[in-house]
């Protein structure tokens, strides 16, 4: 697969929206290519962010924190690649005040000027990333257009690196539907076409797998026949075929306990205490299933049931000593226990000192609140959940997935081709 070239093949993940799938793809895609298939090594495969948006704050090799791309701190730390610094794997950061900075300073004086610092910036990166690797995986940033303010947006980064000798192969990620799709996914196509971007394969992602034969055959059909006709004259690149498939994976989209509490500690009224135990981080990363609310009015046996986390009344003592033995029991029975318990109504402060101390000697995640039942439901149900660097169980998942349900057609040669006129 590694073409005659002075740089390594290159896949470039772009989405056609936030949250659509692009990280997932990264993860699914280098697993698959571990796979002895493909024979690639961790050590052979480099991942890079060319512009972030999301930071995390980490400290780099001299000692400084830095701000770095949430998505390249997740990547490197999942997948445990060997890393090169984060600043060589999240070069530009887009943050607040960049944008109108960029505009102002570009109105002033020349934008392309600044357009080349950037780029720069990536060049040299990229370089030190690509260094003795048969294979770079670069993940884009937002939608397309996402990086436009300063003439970096995905389509510009592409054809710089194309520009300077990279064979890169480039891959869009959209969701799966059928009209919703072709609709998502048209707008940028032109787009790209219109600045010179080829894109060369198409992955559609978060399929319902009942729905993946109709999906897959009006798909296809779509950019293998109606499309070339009804637009084929009008662009410039050839129309990339779709490469994938991919299922949808419910698990992907619940929350841990821990991100729970992590998202609950940002914020100030939530009063929220960690009670147990003691090793919570590493307690709290299954997955919940379920939230369920349980009181006096309701039995709670045949309603609960293994991966569930349960909201308590913090005065409801007996309901919480209750849930503290349903959990050893499921445990027992069927492997899995209860994904962590919250009680609610902390600052009523009802929690007897007995039941406290069965919960600390057991190893059943559980936080306090000042809210409400009604508001911890509310507040968990709105939780943008996001694949976090603990969540191992989602990287197996994501990876089992890939190397089961997706073949993976990709023609990388194609990636050493020139982009058309
Ligand atoms: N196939 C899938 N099935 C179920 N959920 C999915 C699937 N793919 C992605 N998700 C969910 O969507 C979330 C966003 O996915 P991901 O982080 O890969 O998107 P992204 O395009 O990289 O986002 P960003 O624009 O922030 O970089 C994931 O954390 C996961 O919860
Ligand atoms: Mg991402």
């Amino acid at each position: 697969m590694d073409t005659h070239n002075a740089f390594p093949t290159t896949i470039y993940i772009l989405g056609t929206d936030r949250d659509i799938g692009k990280t997932v793809t990264c993860i699914g895609i280098m697993a698959k290519l571990l796979t002895p298939e493909y024979g690639y090594a961790k050590e052979d495969i480099a991942y890079m962010k060319p512009v972030g948006q999301e930071t995390l704050t980490v400290v780099n090799g001299a000692g400084a924190s830095i701000q770095v791309d949430k998505d390249a701190v997740l990547i490197t730390s999942l997948l445990e690649l060997p890393t090169y610094g984060y600043d060589q794997i999240s070069p530009v950061v887009w943050q607040g005040g960049l944008t109108s900075r960029c505009i102002d300073d570009g109105a002033k004086g020349d934008p392309v000027a600044i357009q080349q610092a950037f780029m720069e910036r990536i060049w040299a990166s990229f370089l030190q990333v690509s260094q003795g690797k048969r294979l770079v995986i670069l993940e884009g940033t937002g939608q397309p257009g996402v990086g436009s303010v300063a003439g970096i947006s995905n389509g510009d980064v592409i054809n710089m690196l194309r520009a300077r000798g990279v064979p890169v192969y480039v891959i869009m990620v959209s969701e799966g539907g059928i009209g919703s799709t072709i609709d998502q996914i048209f707008p940028y196509l032109m787009a790209l076409d219109h600045i010179g971007t080829r894109v060369d394969g198409l992955l559609i992602n978060g399929v319902l797998v009942d729905k993946l034969d109709k999906i897959r055959h009006y798909l296809t059909t779509y950019y293998e026949h109606n499309m070339p006709v009804l637009y084929g004259e009008r662009l410039k690149q050839p129309l990339p075929p779709i490469v994938g498939f991919v299922p949808t994976v419910p698990e992907l989209r619940y929350p841990t306990l821990r991100l729970i509490a992590e998202t609950f500690a940002t914020q100030p009224d939530s009063g929220i205490e960690v009670i147990a135990p003691e090793d919570f981080e590493a307690a709290a990363c299954q997955l919940v299933h379920n939230l369920k609310v349980i009181n006096l009015v309701y039995g709670y046996e045949p309603y609960v049931n293994p991966g569930d986390a349960v909201v308590v009344g913090v005065n409801a003592n007996d309901i919480t000593l209750a849930m503290l033995l349903l959990h050893k029991r499921l445990i027992r029975r069927k492997g899995v226990g209860l994904a962590g318990l919250i009680l609610s109504c902390k600052s009523a402060g009802g929690l007897s000192p007995q039941v406290r101390d069965l919960l600390a000697d057991e190893n059943l995640p559980t936080i306090a609140v000042n809210y409400d039942s009604a508001d911890v439901i509310m507040r968990v149900d709105n939780l943008r959940v996001k694949i976090q660097p603990y969540d191992l169980i989602k990287r197996d998942l994501i990876i089992q997935t890939f190397r089961e349900h997706l073949v993976l057609n990709l023609d990388l040669a194609k990636a050493a081709a020139p982009a058309r006129g």
